[in-house]
């Protein structure tokens, strides 16, 4: 574990760079655009803007050596218990491929190989019916993973379901999209690892209503008692497990929409990707691991450089949902205030994680990267080869994200105070050839060990989120108060219910 003493010499490292201009880093390293660049498999990450050097990053790799990443790394993948308060090992690495070593990795691959039969058995099921389009009902894990990739993946579908999202417990999301399905043409999955989430239950129960039965009805969940007793019949549920959390889930029955929507190959080639990127974690030393040098480079600006937030932009309007993606497996998982044993963890932990797809954001929050108070690191994201014809687009589309990621290191100087561009904002460039199932497999993949690393670093749980339960439980006794029979015993949600009423 990490003591005060080595986060300040982490500090240390971050004050002695903290004014210095990233030009003057170029200059004195003129290699550095090779020498801070990695490629694996189809991404090529340049991290030479960020505000590094070698000094600073040989203490970060000591101080990983002292956090035990290597151990750790080893410990996620063969199945140990890294999710303590829950006593669980967390083997997302299991659903895709057979890195893990352990008895535990193994048993839960094989769990994995059986479901993606069934998810096929079901998937021949539907294929060979009248129903055209699919409804995904679920919220969180259970749905931004697959709905992220559906939507990046359009260019991949097979054109035999069109596949939609149903999420949000605002009943006008049902309303606006059961409006344009016919209920005897569509089918329902309802996805939910717990099968107690009130939300997805409220909004499965009005497409069951809708659809005039559970015929037609599905479910992806741990919580088989609790799917029988919803009229889900046991030949229509697949499975989920402890051993996967719900932000980590994609890979698993959870992607059974992105299947229908890709096809068996299509969601194989994802699943590939990801094991690359696994093996590639688990395999390449720290000084060329790829999420070794993400996450380490996210603690460098959290905890040596103060940044306080971590924007995500895609220059690629096929991945605009992935900032929506990224900020639950960031923020549910890094947003921890103690370590593992229960004692306060000494530095900051999880930034606050946005961000939007390029070059629209150019036009409404980049303003405040360039010329704010406020250091923003961002991640770039970019696709070499598009999946389009339009080549005018595509160059004007990677011109803007090289100008965005030189602008804001570099700056430009000026005599006009409010014309001068300090630079200064560290960034990555995560290059992609194209845009696969393989390519968002090996990202979305880098992206979840980044934050494991992160969460060795601070010594916190990565799998849990014992924060989000305490608004739940609130809700629930506050349902009552809403429907009005009730008094909130707080006075000023008293009064916000009394103003609720009285509008009615
Ligand atoms: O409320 C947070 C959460 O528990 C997430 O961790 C999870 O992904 C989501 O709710 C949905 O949970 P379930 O799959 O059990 O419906």
């Amino acid at each position: 574990m990490l003591t005060d003493g080595h986060w300040q010499a982490l500090k240390q490292h971050g004050e002695r760079l903290a004014a210095k201009p990233l030009a003057e880093l170029m200059a004195a390293e003129p290699a550095r655009a090779g020498t801070w660049a990695l490629r694996v498999g189809p991404i090529h990450a340049s991290f030479a803007r960020q505000r590094i050097d070698d000094a600073a990053w040989a203490q970060l790799q000591s101080l990983a050596n002292v956090a035990g990443l290597g151990a750790a790394l080893a410990a996620l993948f063969d199945g140990e218990i890294v999710n303590p308060t829950e006593g669980r090992p967390a083997l997302h690495s299991a659903l895709r491929g057979d890195v893990g070593r352990g008895q535990a990795a193994r048993a839960a691959a094989a769990q994995a190989r059986e479901a993606r039969e069934r998810v096929d058995q079901l998937h021949a099921r539907l294929a060979d019916s009248p129903v055209t389009d699919i409804v995904s009902v679920g919220i969180g894990g259970s749905d931004l993973g697959p709905r992220l990739a559906v939507d990046a993946l359009r260019d991949f579908h097979d054109g035999r379901f069109r596949v939609h999202f149903l999420t949000n417990v605002d009943g006008s999301a049902a309303r606006h999209l059961l409006a344009d399905l016919d209920p005897a043409r569509t089918a329902g999955i309802l996805v939910s690892k717990s099968f107690g989430t009130q939300e997805t239950l409220l909004n499965g129960g009005i497409l069951r209503d809708w659809l005039g039965g559970t015929d037609r009805l599905y479910a992806v969940s741990a919580n088989i008692p609790r799917v029988e007793a919803f009229g889900i019949a046991p030949d229509r549920v697949l499975p989920m497990w402890d051993w996967v959390g719900g932000r980590y889930s994609l890979w698993s029955a959870v992607g059974f929409a992105l299947q229908l929507a890709i096809g068996h190959d299509g969601f194989a080639r994802l699943l590939e990707g990801a094991a690359m990127m696994d093996k590639h974690v688990r395999d390449a030393p720290p000084a060329r691991n790829l999420a070794a040098w993400h996450g380490l480079f996210a603690v460098w600006n959290r905890n040596a450089l103060g940044a306080a937030s971590h924007a995500v932009m895609p220059y690629d309007q096929r991945l605009a949902l992935l900032p929506g993606f990224l900020q639950q497996l960031v923020m549910e998982s890094l947003g921890k205030s103690v370590r593992i044993d229960g004692s306060p963890v000494p530095v900051h932990t999880v930034p606050v994680l946005w961000g939007g797809s390029g070059t629209n954001a150019q036009h409404s929050f980049f303003q405040a990267l360039h010329q704010g108070t406020d250091i923003l690191p961002a991640d770039f994201i970019g696709v070499v080869r598009p999946a389009h014809g339009f080549d005018d687009n595509h160059h004007a589309l990677l011109a803007n994200l090289l100008a965005q990621s030189e602008a804001l290191a570099n700056g430009s100087p000026s005599d006009d105070p409010h014309k001068r561009y300090p630079g200064g904002r560290p960034n990555t460039l995560l290059l992609l050839d194209e845009l696969t199932p393989y390519s968002l497999g090996a990202l979305l993949a880098m992206y979840e060990h980044s934050v494991y690393v992160q969460s060795v670093m601070w010594s916190i749980n990565a799998f849990d989120q014992w924060g989000v339960e305490l608004g739940k439980k609130v809700a629930g006794e506050l349902l009552p108060a809403v429907a009005g029979d009730a008094e909130p015993a707080d006075p000023v949600t008293r009064a916000l219910v009394n103003e609720i009423r009285s509008r009615r």
